[in-house]
């Protein structure tokens, strides 16, 4: 049986910050939080532990401040006996360097428990067809020779009304002593309520938001199924850093504005 839903917030990462302090801060936490998950699921990221524990940490940095990318940590109040391992850190005192900003405060003053990134919004051709004449799927918009290929720089909202916008979900993480409590599912609604509201801000007519899984993670698919998620290919190619082809589920939800 389910455990019970525990209290948490699923709170922003900023892209501003008071501080060079306090961006660091965020960035250790986040990248440690990554690692972890990388660590401890390997088979459920198309990216690799060794591969990543080599970033620079400009890399980290970017990761954060991307204007393409929305990252969401699901955090709870510390636990005081909790044991130190790979993810908790030290309360930070309230000093100065995280300055007064509630939000930033909230955010590091709790223990993060989950992460995931919303990227885009890319505007999507509706009658766009690929080279093999297959309609253009929300992913096509993100994926290029079989691999992620994230636009940088910031997403290009001018003169989108009436367009179909794309986002994609990735990295979506809970550490294992977390999980079944609803982290997961309360990240994704809150990824959806801003992609939502991003979409209809700007007028668009329709707004697709897709992810893909490795293949055998079913726990991961039925939770997105839950969502209202619906698998689109169940297999769909995609090339790891090493060079290997893997088939992922590819899954999207659409939404339609009057
Ligand atoms: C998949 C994952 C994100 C789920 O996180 P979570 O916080 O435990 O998920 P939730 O508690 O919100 O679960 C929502 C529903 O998803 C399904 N689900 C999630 N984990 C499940 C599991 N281990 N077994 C069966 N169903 C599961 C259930 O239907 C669950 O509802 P229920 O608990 O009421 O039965 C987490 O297990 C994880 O981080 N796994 C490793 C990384 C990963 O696979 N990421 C996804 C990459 S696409």
């Amino acid at each position: 049986m389910a455990a019970p839903l525990s209290t948490s917030e699923v709170l922003l990462i900023p892209k501003a910050f008071p501080s060079t302090e306090s961006l660091e801060e965020v960035v250790q936490r986040y990248k440690k939080l990554r690692l972890h998950g990388l660590k401890v699921d390997p088979k459920s990221f198309s990216s690799t532990y060794s591969e990543e524990s080599n970033f620079l940490p400009e890399t980290w940095r970017s990761r954060v401040l991307n204007p393409m990318s929305k990252t969401f940590v699901a955090a709870t109040d510390p636990d005081p006996g909790a044991q130190p391992n790979d993810t908790n850190f030290e309360l930070i005192p309230e000093t100065q360097f995280i300055g007064k900003d509630p939000h930033l405060v909230g955010l590091l003053r709790k223990e993060w428990v989950g992460i995931a990134t919303l990227l885009g919004p890319i505007p999507l051709l509706a009658s766009a067809v690929n080279e093999d004449n297959t309609t253009t799927k929300p992913w096509d918009a993100f994926i290029k020779d079989r691999k992620y290929n994230i636009p940088s720089g910031s997403p290009a909202l001018e003169d989108v009304e009436g367009s179909h916008l794309v986002y994609l979900v990735v990295g979506m993480f809970i550490s294992p002593e977390a999980r079944r409590k609803g982290h997961a599912s309360r990240l994704l609604e809150a990824l959806i309520k801003e992609m939502r509201e991003e979409a209809s801000r700007h007028g668009t007519s329709k707004a697709s938001i897709t992810l893909q899984t490795e293949p055998g993670n079913d726990n991961a698919v039925r939770l997105y199924e839950r969502l209202g998620f619906t698998v689109w290919d169940e297999a769909l190619p995609m090339e790891n850093m090493k060079g290997d082809i893997s088939y992922m589920a590819s899954l999207a939800k659409e939404f339609e504005f009057s």
